[in-house]
């Protein structure tokens, strides 16, 4: 459980769901459930906060009275400064921008601030919005890696980091957190996310959120966050990148909805609206999912942005006819701003207004969020960064490396561990070859989505190693392989390490022989293989998850030479590596680990730092198998499960929460509180875990559960709490965990509303998704 999402709603939400007891309705029992079903509709009413201080909304009301349509408008457009332009300027000072986003020199942000602030009649100044995703000077790992953490604490450090730098920069607007359930690992932003389950997606949503804004929105020297992209983009066709999301009601709230849902209870002040169809209706242009959904049934305050160009993109999308009507489609359906790097559709909006389209009203509600935000950020009182504090707050601050550090370490996955070859004793390895084309790529290292860091500060693999190994011990390092998009990145202009000139078959002959040469020299081979950071992210989905170039057959001859192996991969999804299962005999998935990620890894391999992640998504055999998750629907048949190709086994090669350790654990004793409770009401699992094994490691305890029947089919098992623990040899630890309605409702196909249903539910707590000790209760 991931405790404080649970005290802080747990609670709330119980309260609430008794409440709805006393006037439980006969109709909804009877529509939702089979004849025997007790059913009470669970609150499911807005339940979002109030982000903003009556103060913030009572500036804000009196500001709107003075101000004219054209200064309301222009508070709703956002531009993209890549570079300085005239045009943006004059822009700025007509009051024609409410937002600027990627201006990161403390300089141009005062420069272009005092244009807003002096331009305008009332002083508004500008939002200055920016990707800070993984951290801001200071690189964490990428979110799917801080996933795999299970440790939502480590997780809002690092978004409070990356929000207080960010912060003294002069930024006041990240779009983080994204909280796209993936559950196609081809979609290359499932490095983006918290992976396929949405429990473990909302809690790493609220975890960011706070981080990120601090205890509340306006939180000093914090940030205002962004939850994206609402919604359903993770299920885009194929994992094609901003492909067509075709999900049914049951699918949308149970699993792609409910981490918005989560932010949004956290507090995120805003939310972008994604670039996709979601049946059949652009998410930027859905008035249900923007209105209905996100104000109507949650209770939003905040306020919208669209994903950048998606206003006028409705357009070549098939749905608006040109930039006006898309324009008018976004703002009807509840975009509050546009965000844009080349379009400003909603220029168009005074036009609109003229013609009796939108009227003032709707204008006061759209820019009315926007304008309290700034009020509640203290954007009127402090428009301007102090350049000197904001640069000498920006400067390498070892303590916050220190964090990046350890979240590389508790990030790690330990896949594979024959013979207990990890961790490595130093004494046994004298000459060590560390080959491969991610061994001492610093640009890889860090990930994507990194900006305003200083190369100077990321510690490789090969660094982390030399730095750790002690005299006498030998270290050769060599890439093996080249590894190159076939199709040049959209973003490789923003990459500050250069992409290296393309090897010749020549040279690449030479390359290959000359690491096989140095394996051969060495008593251990550690292989550094994965993705280059640009084959994943945004604008980079593939076809196959294949181990990219010449890697598979660089791994094979290194294998064959018959030393002992450790295979670290750098990339953030999962990758074939079905041969390296069968012989390598240690596999450790390091992600993209950050800017200290070569310290973390050797302190992992040389047991400074124990493995204690898990997987946050199911590793499949090959792509063929995709999508393949945990939490699948039974069949008529479930014994067949196994066999449903008949080529190879439907299971995948690790399950979801998987992760070993360098110690072993038990986990017994599970017991419920009660075995029958009625809807509404609550009962505690708890169970004991147990170091068995010789060093202090971490292990994450979850909890699955299941509802054996209903007025809708269930999944075969869904987390619904987790805890990571640290133990001692021999030290026991209890867990707690609490299923309440939150946990216990779901939304039903057939009842076409929240339940929460009479039924027998099995109990599963474990270490992964296979979890075997297990119980059950009855809700009656
Ligand atoms: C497009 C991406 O989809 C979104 O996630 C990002 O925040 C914006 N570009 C701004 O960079």
């Amino acid at each position: 459980m991931f405790a404080s999402l649970n005290d802080h709603h747990g609670n709330h939400a119980l309260r609430r769901s008794l409440a709805n007891v006393a006037c439980w309705s006969i109709a909804g029992a009877l529509a939702a459930g089979p004849a025997s079903a007790a059913v009470v509709r669970p609150a499911t009413g807005p339940d979002a906060p109030a982000i903003f201080s009556a103060e913030s909304l009572a500036r804000t009301d009196t500001l709107l009275r003075k101000m004219t349509v054209d200064e309301k408008l222009g508070q709703l457009s956002q531009l993209f400064q890549f570079r300085k332009s005239s045009k943006l300027d004059g822009m700025v000072r007509e009051g024609k921008l409410g937002s600027v986003l990627f201006v990161t020199d403390p300089a141009e942000i005062n420069r272009l601030q005092h244009l807003a602030v002096e331009g305008s009649r009332f002083g508004i100044p500008l939002l200055f919005g920016s990707d800070v995703v993984h951290g801001y000077r200071t690189i964490f790992p990428v979110p799917i890696a801080l996933a795999a953490s299970w440790d939502p604490a480590l997780v809002e450090r690092a978004s409070a980091i990356g929000a207080i730098e960010a912060r003294a920069g002069g930024i006041g607007w990240t779009f983080a957190p994204m909280v796209d359930v993936a559950r196609d690992p081809r979609w290359g932003r499932i490095v983006e996310g918290a992976g396929e389950d949405p429990y473990l997606n909302a809690a790493m949503a609220t975890a960011q959120v706070r981080g990120i804004q601090g205890p509340s929105l306006g939180t000093p020297g914090r940030l205002l966050a962004t939850v994206k992209h609402f919604a359903g983009y993770g299920a885009s066709e194929g994992g094609r990148d901003h492909d067509a999301a075709n999900l049914s009601d049951a699918q949308l709230q149970n699993v792609y909805l409910p981490p918005f849902r989560a932010a949004i209870r956290a507090g995120a002040g805003t939310i972008m609206s994604a670039y996709m169809d979601l049946n059949d209706v652009p998410a930027t242009g859905n008035r249900w999912l923007l209105r209905d959904v996100l104000r109507g049934q949650w209770g939003f305050k905040g306020f919208v942005v669209s994903d950048n160009n998606a206003v006028n993109d409705l357009v070549p999308h098939g749905y608006a006819s040109d930039r006006r009507d898309a324009a008018l489609r976004a703002f009807k359906s509840g975009v509050n701003m546009e965000m844009a790097s080349y379009s400003n559709a909603y220029a168009t909006l005074r036009e609109a207004f003229d013609q009796h389209a939108i009227d003032a009203a709707e204008v006061d509600a759209a820019v009315r969020p926007i304008l309290a935000t700034k009020f509640q950020l203290g954007l009127f009182e402090h428009p301007y960064v102090d350049e000197a504090k904001a640069r000498a707050a920006v400067q390498r601050a070892p303590e916050y490396q220190a964090e990046a550090r350890l979240a590389a370490e508790r990030s790690a996955v330990l896949l594979r561990n024959e013979g207990n070859l990890l961790p490595l004793d130093p004494a046994a390895y004298k000459r060590i070859a560390l080959i491969g084309p991610l061994a001492d790529s610093r640009q890889d290292t860090l990930g994507p989505w990194v900006f305003a860091h200083d190369l100077d500060d990321t510690v490789t693999i090969a660094q982390g190693l030399r730095t750790r190994l002690g005299a006498g011990q030998t270290l050769d390092v060599a890439p093996g392989v080249q590894i190159r998009r076939t199709t040049p990145s959209p973003f490789e202009s923003i990459f500050k390490e250069k992409t290296p000139p393309v090897w010749d078959a020549a040279h690449a002959g030479e390359e290959f022989e000359k690491a096989l040469a140095m394996a051969g020299k060495a008593d251990l081979v550690v292989l550094a293989l994965g993705e280059k950071q640009d084959m994943i992210g945004e604008s980079a989905s593939r076809s196959t998850l294949a181990l990219p170039g010449d890697q598979q057959r660089l791994m094979e001859r290194v294998v064959a030479l018959g030393k002992p192996v450790v295979l670290l991969l750098v990339n953030g999804r999962p990758l074939d590596i079905g041969w390296a299962h069968a012989h390598v005999p240690a596999i450790l998935e390091l992600w993209y680990p950050g800017a200290q990620g070569g310290t973390a890894a050797a302190n992992l391999l040389f047991g400074a730092a124990s493995p204690g992640g898990k997987l946050p998504f199911t590793w499949p055999r090959n792509v063929g198998q995709v999508p393949l998750y945990y939490g699948h629907n039974l069949t008529q048949d479930p014994s067949e499960q196994d066999r449903r190709y008949w080529n190879e086994p439907g299971s995948p090669l690790f399950p979801f929460g998987y992760g070993l350790s360098y110690s072993t654990f038990k986990v017994g004793e599970l017991h419920l509180s009660k075995t029958r409770i009625h809807a509404g009401e609550s009962i505690e699992a708890t169970a004991v875990v147990e170091n068995t094994g010789p060093v202090t490691a971490d292990q994450v305890v979850q909890l699955y559960l299941h509802q054996r029947y209903g007025s809708a089919s269930r999944p075969v098992r869904e987390l619904k709490g987790f805890e990571r623990v640290t133990l001692r040899p021999a030290e026991k630890k209890t867990v707690r965990f609490t299923l309440g309605p939150d946990e216990l409702r779901y939304w039903s196909a057939s009842a076409h509303d929240w339940v929460n249903e009479a039924s027998t539910f099995d109990v599963w707590v474990g270490t992964d998704s296979r979890a075997t000790l297990t119980t059950t209760f009855i809700q009656q």
